[in-house]
């Protein structure tokens, strides 16, 4: 049965969640499931209580040990490891083996207080006897920062149902993520897939405090989503509303935003999130260049362009009255997120642009991406899409290209 490698596997504190979401993920993902408890009852012929009370935790740990290494080495379904799992050595070393032959391994995050009453009412749980609240926020202190240092992936449940959590697990593990590294810059990935904008605040990290979310008005429905998620997760969101397409590309809406940050009192310590096309993404990424000599910034590009083109390189910049793209700078953001579901409410026409972009990538890099392109339906599925933007970020790195000139600023709101 060897040769086999498990398409995911699933770790967090007991009563996340991790055997009902990691069920329902699985069967949206058409795979089969395994939770290693009940393989490892079924190894040792008695419901897991019985075994820790008759043999203690050090002998369960072994065995748990060991029905997990075979499980990485045999299982190529969907894994869900119990809570203490990776706490053991031998384990962690093979989940990081597993990592790196391009494992997925996701931290299943949920509310803590959640979590805590639903292993607590579960009962069951040895780790959990006596006073089981206090032992489970002791072994979330022991825990938690393990799971973060170990997982490659994170996914956070607070207040979903199941179902909605089983999707966005399934979504993540269907991501595709593309590291970019070169010299002279900060390696970021770039991350396309179903969802990924619920990586934002995994990519802008436990260190920002305050986010300024640069959007336009079209992909409103889009920022909702980010600063909700943002606001949930803890940051403080400034919305920074600018004018559509180039109109937002100018010195004019930069300085409005120079000075809403410093009127915010904008440090070090914040960061910049750009979501949009790629005219607000080179306008966020140009703010985040300039602002105390270069800030943290994150790319969501919305648009197809955006996604396999302006978004990824690091280029950034604003037109003047004499031309595009004429100020900028190279700046790397800290990781971009092509979120592909934002590219439903795209219109056909822009979708249509960014095609040229990638088609032209096709003729001057990789005739792979032409046949695809060819077998595309008439209808563009995001599938394709995936392929285009995987394909490029490594290997190409085109100068800017729209065709449309860019017109004066005008004033705009920003609440
Ligand atoms: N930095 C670079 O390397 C680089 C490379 C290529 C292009 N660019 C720049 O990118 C810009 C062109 O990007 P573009 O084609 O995305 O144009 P754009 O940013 O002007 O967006 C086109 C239109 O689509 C809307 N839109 C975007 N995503 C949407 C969504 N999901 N739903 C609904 N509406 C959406 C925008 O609001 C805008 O109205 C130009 O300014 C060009 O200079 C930069």
């Amino acid at each position: 049965m060897s040769g086999h490698r498990p398409l995911a596997v699933v770790i967090g504190m007991p009563g996340a969640g991790k055997t009902r979401v990691g069920r329902e993920a699985a069967q949206m993902l058409n795979v089969d499931f395994a939770d290693a408890d009940i393989e490892i009852e079924q190894e040792v012929g008695m419901k897991i209580p019985r075994y820790f009370k008759k043999y203690g935790e050090p002998a369960f740990r072994e065995v748990e040990a060991d029905v997990i290494a075979d499980l990485l080495e045999s299982f190529d379904g969907l894994l869900a490891l119990g809570g203490g799992a990776p706490m053991t050595e031998s384990t962690r070393d093979a989940l990081a083996d597993y990592i790196a032959a391009g494992g997925k391994l996701v931290y299943l995050e949920a509310d803590r207080h959640e979590a805590m009453e639903r292993a607590a009412r579960g009962g069951n749980r040895p780790m959990l006897n006596g006073d089981a609240n206090k032992r489970w926020m002791k072994l979330y202190e022991e825990r938690d920062p393990v799971f973060r240092e170990i997982s490659n992936l994170h996914v956070h449940t607070h207040g979903s149902t199941p179902r909605v959590a089983a999707r966005k697990l399934s979504n993540m593990i269907q991501e595709r993520i593309v590291h970019v590294t070169g010299s002279g810059i900060e390696p970021y990935d770039v991350c396309i897939g179903e969802g990924t904008l619920n990586r934002l605040p995994e990519v802008l990290g436990q260190d920002v405090l305050r986010v300024a979310l640069i959007h336009t008005q079209p992909v409103q429905r889009h920022s909702d989503q980010a600063r909700a998620l943002l606001r949930q997760t803890g940051y403080e969101v400034y919305d920074m509303l600018i004018p559509d397409a180039e109109k937002g590309k100018t010195i004019d809406v930069a300085k409005t935003i120079w000075k809403r940050l410093g009127e915010i009192g904008f440090t070090r310590s914040d960061a910049i999130v750009g979501l949009g096309g790629g005219a607000a993404t080179d306008l966020a990424g140009f703010i985040a260049a300039t602002w105390m000599r270069g800030i943290r910034y994150v790319n969501c590009p919305t648009s197809l362009l955006a996604m396999v083109d302006a978004s990824t390189g690091g280029k950034t910049g604003i037109n003047t009255d004499e031309g595009k793209n004429l100020v900028g700078s190279f700046y790397t953001p800290a990781g971009v997120l092509a979120d592909l579901r934002t590219l439903k409410t795209l219109p056909r026409d822009i979708f249509t642009e960014g095609l040229g972009e990638v088609t032209k990538s096709g003729f001057i890099r990789d005739t792979e991406i032409l046949t695809s392109c060819r077998s595309m339906p008439r209808s563009s599925g995001t599938s394709t899409v995936t392929i285009f933007s995987v394909r490029r970020s490594r290997t190409w790195s085109p100068s800017s290209s729209s065709a449309r000139s860019a017109s004066r600023p005008t004033t705009f709101p920003m609440t």
